[in-house]
């Protein structure tokens, strides 16, 4: 029997854009431990490996930072605080169920490319 597989990955995006860009930034002085926040609460609770939280860099949604995608799902997350991953850990990651308040609007995060759309995009 092998090692098994997390149940979740949590990508945090880390990115934090350097002074004077117009793009908000996901990492800020009043964000910059949100990630060492969600793995402290992850460890609190017992699931630290079973859910498995990842710096990542940006995630291409800037503007409605700071976000982080729950996986499997490709559920995203915007305008994170502490209390928000909390809950996001208490009721999506161990109760199964997305909080929805805090998804990021469909506007910015439509429907996933299928596997043919992205092979018609293909250049040969
Ligand atoms: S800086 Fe976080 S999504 Fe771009």
């Amino acid at each position: 029997m092998g090692i098994p597989q997390p149940a979740f990955y949590i990508f945090k995006c880390e990115q934090s854009s350097p002074p004077g860009m117009p793009k908000p930034s996901c990492v800020n002085p009043q964000t910059k431990d949100l990630f060492q926040y969600l793995a402290q609460l992850l460890m609190q609770k017992g699931i630290m490996g079973t859910v498995q939280p990842i710096r990542t860099s940006c995630l291409n949604r800037c503007n409605a930072g700071p976000v982080m995608l729950v996986e499997p799902g490709h559920v995203m997350y915007a305008g994170l605080d502490k209390g928000k991953i909390e809950r996001i850990i208490d009721e999506h990651i161990i109760g199964g169920k997305v909080v929805e308040e805090y998804v990021i609007s469909e506007e910015l995060w439509d429907a996933p490319i299928s596997p043919a759309e992205m092979q018609a995009q293909v250049q040969r």
